[in-house]
């Protein structure tokens, strides 16, 4: 069978809860910071943060804080034994002479209790030369102030497409960062053993970069450092590299004291401190056709990278590889850059970078639409891909009838047509209150583009009594990635899901893994879950043969049971089985592997087939929005996701629908404000707490929402069939997005472009809306 066929009666494909769901609910399930105060002697860290948002450290006087009752030590770069430095990229020292942001921490503090910890942090007495800061990405594009590689995605020559061009437009967007806001805040726990080894439970998504780093700060070599990744209580992103630094302080105070060290950020610190999605600006000229087709588009995008470059580059690829999202542009010329602000180092979260690139396009469509005279969906439909046609960056758009397909069973199920009817009479009758109701696309790539990282390992045992304990390199953030490997090796090897248990990630299990990240955390550790399983289930078909007198392709394993192909009957169980081949000396178990075949990418050149293949989707959002104060509801949203043939469809349910809702929240509630004055907290966060801070909770989801799955989506070439569900569904709350603009468009006349802000807040809604109105001359009031 190959990777994708399913074997009659799997366990893959079942609608069951997440493993640890109980566990959730019940307040069960362990986190990193859990496991600490089940530790003698621990140490609490806490950071000594600078008040500044660029400045010279010119002196750190510990004297006061190790006076303190419980105070036991202030880590200092003097006392790191290897590089100073939490980055991949060399230009994050983890003890900074220079601190590059407000609250970035210069020192830690190790205490008995965190109490005392947060006492001796005050109690150090750092003495600093403030330098001038950079906070907004138009300051820093204004200075010139830019990190990393400037790359240029390019095909064609605008300059024919504009020519071409019936109509051509400009415009500038601003897109809003987001915070994680994972509830589980950044954690580490670090001991060392009689032997001086290294192990540390860390709140992860990247366990092996995490043992890296902390290696090269304690200077050691990768295989005195274990890291273990339990679970998360949420990553979103901003856990592939964050993590890494405070992982390193707490290894660095263990090693240093010979006590255990726990460091866990309250949600204040979390949100001071680390990386958030990157705020991007765009500049952009689009030509369209008499038609509404794209002929050209010329577009550069600046993200504010924050302090240090860690994911930024990534980043940036991936949104210009997602400006086109489902359309096709002939002529396309795409400059990325980084700005360096005093800000945060912002970082992954969810769709990474691809949602900003796609939000510039859908932001330009849904803007040109009433000036080429065509309803936006309309415009959106004549611009997909069509069969046979390439992406900017060289690779076929595989599958492209499926976005088709997908739009038009979409329309049908949501009622598109006779809803938009509805609002129209709606918006005729209220002069008001006005609704919209918009639809927009997904396309999202499968695959890091960083080839190297598309692979995985896995470590299957089966013990003698059948029961099987399995292991892989991915890390469980409540994706539900655990449930759905459980389900792979139990389909692969043909027993109840009942047998199969899994333990936690750790590096010396399985190595040199990547981040579990790109959504492809089922397709790499799925293909090496299976991979580990049919090894297994090749040793136990030949014994069983034997026993059957069969050819061992002609063995089957299914449910428990091992018996003859075509007869069910005369077949033996498997615990039976197991227990014979152990007996023969068979390995029972294996270590798997997987690469994603058919990858390359020129990161240069911005060309090449980076992805395995695309995630599609498409989202109807209808709202309705106040005149008076620009609040406005979701009232309905209809989502249609590809997941080719869902591996746990419950999960992945879950996911579209925690996808839509996290992107609604980018898009029009969460707001970051930094304090851009010349005051004495410029740079501060200010929006650092939930407070402040509006996130997306119960009340703000859709008065109705459906949300279905691709049926008959069946995907070669991956495991089992299936498709990557993590981060595309996101990308579906564009749609609530247009729905406002939409609504606010609706005030004023027609026909007239309607710039909104992202993110939509109410305030943002309410100028937008407030324009629109202002077009039109006063009206006599109706109901
Ligand atoms: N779902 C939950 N519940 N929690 C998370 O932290 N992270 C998202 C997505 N879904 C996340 C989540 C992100 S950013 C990614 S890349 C994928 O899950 C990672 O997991 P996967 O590769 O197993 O899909
Ligand atoms: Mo997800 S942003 O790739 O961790």
């Amino acid at each position: 069978m190959s990777l994708h066929e399913r074997p009659a009666a799997a366990p893959v494909g079942e609608a069951i809860p997440h493993e640890s769901a109980a566990l959730h609910v019940t307040g069960h399930a362990l986190y990193t910071d859990d496991l600490g105060v089940r530790l003698q002697n621990l140490l609490h860290a806490w950071p000594v943060g600078s008040p500044h948002a660029h400045a010279r450290v010119t002196g750190l006087d510990t004297q006061g804080a190790l006076a303190l009752p419980g105070v036991v030590r202030v880590l200092t770069a003097a006392d790191v034994p290897g590089v100073n430095d939490a980055g991949v990229k060399g230009d994050e020292p983890l003890f900074p002479t220079e601190a590059m942001y407000h609250g970035h921490p210069v020192a830690w503090v190790l205490a008995d209790s965190e109490d005392a910890a947060r006492l001796g942090a005050a109690a150090v007495q750092v003495t600093y030369e403030p330098l001038p800061s950079v906070i907004t990405v138009r300051e820093a594009i204004a200075a010139g102030a830019f990190q990393g590689a400037q790359s240029t995605l390019a095909r064609g020559d605008v300059a024919v497409g504009f020519e071409q061009a019936a109509h051509v437009f400009t415009g500038e967007f601003d897109i809003g960062g987001q915070e994680h806001f994972y509830l589980e805040t950044n954690a580490a726990l670090a001991h060392v053993d009689e032997a001086g080894q290294v192990f540390i439970q860390s709140s992860t998504q990247h366990p092996t970069e995490t043992q890296e780093i902390t290696a090269h700060v304690l200077g050691l070599p990768s295989s005195a450092v274990t890291v273990q990744c339990l679970r998360m209580g949420g990553g979103f992103g901003g856990k592939e590299m964050q993590p890494h630094g405070y992982a390193a302080v707490a290894a660095l105070g263990a090693t240093l004291t010979g006590r255990p060290v726990r460091l866990r950020l309250n949600r204040t610190l979390d949100m001071t401190q680390t990386g958030k999605r990157h705020p991007f600006h765009a500049v952009w000229k689009a030509g369209f056709d008499a038609d509404g087709r794209f002929t050209a588009l010329e577009v550069t995008l600046t993200s504010d990278g924050g302090w240090s470059l860690d994911l930024s580059e990534p980043v940036m690829a991936r949104a210009l590889c997602h400006l086109d999202n489902a359309y096709f542009i002939p002529h396309v010329h795409a400059r990325g850059r980084i700005a360096r602000t005093n800000k945060t180092s912002q970082t992954a979260f969810r769709g990474f970078g691809g949602p900003q690139g796609m939000l510039v396009t859908e932001d330009i469509l849904g803007r040109v639409a009433p000036l080429l005279g065509l309803d936006a969906h309309e415009l959106r439909r004549r611009n997909f891909y069509q069969p046979g046609e390439a992406t900017p960056y060289g690779q076929p758009v595989r599958h492209a009838e499926r976005m088709h397909d997908l739009w038009a069973q979409l329309l049908e199920r949501s009622d598109f047509r006779q809803r938009q009817a509805e609002v129209a009479a709606f918006n005729a009758a209220h002069p008001y209150r006005k609704r919209g109701l918009s639809v927009t696309p997904v396309k999202f790539g499968i695959s890091f583009n960083f080839t190297a990282y598309n692979q995985a390992g896995a470590l299957v045992h089966v013990y003698k009594d059948g029961s099987v304990l399995i292991n892989h390199g991915g890390t469980e953030m409540g994706q539900g990635l655990h449930t759905k490997m459980m389900q792979v090796a139990a389909t692969a090897l043909g027993v109840p899901l009942s047998s199969v248990r899994l333990a936690p990630t750790r590096t010396d299990k399985v190595p040199n893994t990547s981040a579990t990240a790109a959504s492809s955390g089922a397709d790499l550790n799925g293909g090496a879950v299976k991979d580990a399983c049919d090894q297994i289930r090749a040793n136990l078909a030949a014994v069983a043969a034997g026993t059957l007198g069969v050819h061992p392709d002609d063995v089957r394993f299914e449910a428990g049971r091992v018996f003859p192909l075509g007869h069910p009957e005369r077949g033996l169980d498997w615990k039976a089985l197991v227990h014979d081949a152990y007996h023969l000396r068979t390995q029972l178990w294996a270590a798997g592997f997987y690469r994603t075949p058919g990858l390359h990418w020129d990161r240069v050149a911005m060309q090449g087939e980076p992805f395995k293949y695309f995630s599609y989707g498409a989202s109807v959002t209808e709202v309705e929005v106040d005149g008076f104060t620009g609040a406005y509801r979701v009232r309905r949203a209809d989502l249609l996701h590809d997941v080719g043939d869902s591996l746990s469809p419950l999960i992945d349910l879950g996911q579209v629908e925690g996808g839509y809702v996290q992107g609604l929240g980018w898009l029009t509630l969460e707001e970051l404000r930094w304090d851009e004055s010349d005051g004495p907290n410029r740079g501060r966060l200010q929006t650092q707490s939930a407070s402040t801070y509006k996130l997306p909770s119960f009340s703000e989801l859709p008065g109705q929402f459906n949300v279905g799955l691709l049926e008959r989506a069946t995907e070669t070439g991956v495991v089992y069939g299936s498709k990557a569900v993590g981060e595309p569904p996101l990308m579906l709350a564009i749609s609530a997005r247009e729905a406002l603009r939409e609504a606010c468009a609706a005030f004023g006349p027609p026909g007239r472009t309607t710039p909104l802000n992202s993110p939509a807040t109410p305030e943002a809604v309410y100028w937008a809306l407030d324009a629109a109105r202002a077009a039109r001359p006063q009206e006599v009031p109706g109901d």
